[in-house]
């Protein structure tokens, strides 16, 4: 025997509600831990010595003051372009894969 279930449209919304939000807070969640920090120019800017050293490449930004007594290239030429944007100055060197790797690291944010 077959028992039929009437189910109205608005019960069916409960029911698929239901089930959804749990995963929909959980999806929440994860979004939210992935989201990128923003900052200006201007707060870029104020990082601009090598007690604080931040640097913009491609929209992103990067702390390299812990890296700058490690980078291959030397110090003195992030120094250089601390505070500020060093899109030109990081693709006029070619850098490499490697190097390209190691900056992962280093990303704070991205550029408001
Ligand atoms: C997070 C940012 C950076 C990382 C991780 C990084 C990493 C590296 C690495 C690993 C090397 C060794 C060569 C290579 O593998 O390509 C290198 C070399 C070099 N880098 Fe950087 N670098 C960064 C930013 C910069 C910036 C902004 C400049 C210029 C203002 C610069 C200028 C140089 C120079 C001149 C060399 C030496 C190239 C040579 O001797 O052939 N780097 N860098």
């Amino acid at each position: 025997m077959q028992t039929a279930v009437a189910c109205s449209n608005k019960e069916k919304l409960v029911i698929f509600s239901a089930l959804i939000f749990p995963n929909f807070l959980i999806f929440q969640k994860f979004s939210s831990m992935s989201d990128v920090k923003k900052y200006t120019m201007a707060e870029v800017a104020e990082h601009n010595d090598k007690k604080s050293l931040w640097i913009v490449i491609d929209k992103s930004v990067y702390d390299v003051t812990k890296f700058q007594n490690e980078h291959p290239g030397g110090e003195e030429i992030l120094r250089d372009v601390a505070g500020k944007d060093a899109s030109e100055d990081f693709e006029d060197v070619g850098h490499s894969a490697d190097a390209r790797k190691i900056m992962k690291k280093y990303k704070i944010g991205d550029l408001a």
